[in-house]
C-alpha cells in the first residue's frame, strides 16, 4: 500500500528564532511554486524557535515534551503548551535524548500517550546501536522499544503516529544503512504495528528511516516499499538539500 510519504527535518540544537525564520519564510515560498501530491513536511526546531516558524506548506514539530500538563517541572514544555503554538507532531525518544537526557523506554511511553491525548502526533524513533547489530539482536530490540512506546496506546487514524527507525550508528555518521538493511528493519516494525492495532491501521502507519540521509541516498530508500519517508537530521539544514529530497520524492510514480 502506498501511503503519503513524511519528510521530517529535525534540527536539534540548530537554528534559533531569527534563523528559523528566515529558513521557513523561504521554505514557504519555494514550496507555493509546487503542488504537493506526495508529501507531508515537518520542521522541528528548537523549542525557542517554533514561534518563528510561519509554517505554509508544511507543518511544525516539536523535538521533545513533558508528559505532565503543567506544575513544578523546571525547564519543561507540555504537550498543551505545545498545542497552543500549532504544533501537530512531536518526535519523542530520539537516541540523542536517550543517550544524553536519560530519556528511558518508560518516558518514552508517558510522552507519547500524553500527545495523543492534546492531538499531537507523535514520532516515535526507535533503533539499535553498533554493537546490537554486531550481536544480531537488532530486531529484538526495535521490537522491544516499540512494544515498549506504545504500551496501552490506542490510536483513532493511522496518521496519529508515525515511528522512525534511527540506527544509532548511522545518525550523524555518514554511513547510512542501505536500503535492504533498512527495508528488512521496516518490515519488522510493521508486523509489531499491525499486531498491536490490528491489519487496517498498523498497515497504514507510517515507518520512517532516520540516519545520515542526503538527497543522493533519499531515492534508494524510498524506493522500498516499507519506506514510508525520511527523518533528517543535518541534511535539513540545507534549504536546498532538503528541497531537493522533497522533489526527488514529489516526481516519483504514484
Ligand atoms: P543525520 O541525518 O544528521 O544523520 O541525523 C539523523 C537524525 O538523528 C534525525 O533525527
Amino acid at each position: 500500500m502506498k501511503l503519503k510519504y513524511i519528510i521530517a527535518g529535525n534540527w536539534k540544537l540548530n537554528k534559533g528564532p531569527a534563523e528559523a525564520k528566515a529558513f521557513s519564510g523561504e521554505l514557504s515560498k519555494r514550496l507555493a511554486k509546487t503542488s504537493l501530491k506526495n508529501t507531508d513536511i515537518i520542521i522541528a526546531p528548537p523549542f525557542v524557535s517554533l514561534p518563528a516558524l510561519m509554517a505554509n506548506g508544511f507543518s511544525i514539530g516539536a523535538q521533545d515534551v513533558y508528559w505532565e500538563d503543567k506544575g513544578a517541572f523546571t525547564g519543561e514544555v507540555s504537550a498543551a503548551m505545545l498545542k497552543e503554538l500549532g504544533v501537530e507532531y512531536c518526535i519523542v525518544g530520539h537516541s540523542e535524548r536517550r543517550q544524553f537526557f536519560n530519556e528511558t523506554d518508560r518516558t518514552v511511553n508517558l510522552k507519547v500517550s500524553a500527545l495523543l491525548k492534546k492531538n499531537i502526533r507523535p514520532i516515535i524513533c526507535i533503533g539499535e546501536r553498533l554493537e546490537d547489530r554486531k550481536a544480531g539482536v537488532m530486531y529484538n530490540v526495535a521490537r522491544f522499544q516499540l512494544a515498549a512506546a506504545l504500551f496501552d496506546v490506542e490510536i483513532k487514524d493511522p496518521v496519529d503516529i508515525a515511528v522512525a527507525y534511527e540506527p544509532v550508528w548511522a545518525i550523524g555518521t555518514g554511513n547510512v544503512a542501505t536500503p535492504q538493511q533498512a527495508e528488512d528493519m521496516h518490515e519488522v516494525i510493521r508486523q509489531s504495528l499491525e499486531k498491536h492495532f490490528g491489519i487496517d491501521t498498523g498497515s497504514r502507519i507510517r515507518i520512517l528511516y532516520g540516519g545520515s540521509v542526503n538527497e543522493e541516498n533519499i531515492e534508494g530508500l524510498i524506493d522500498k516499499d516499507q519506506i514510508n519517508g525520511a527523518l533528517i537530521g543535518g541534511v535539513s539544514l540545507d534549504l536546498d538539500k532538503f528541497l531537493s529530497i522533497i522533489n526527488h520524492i514529489e516526481k516519483r510514480e504514484r
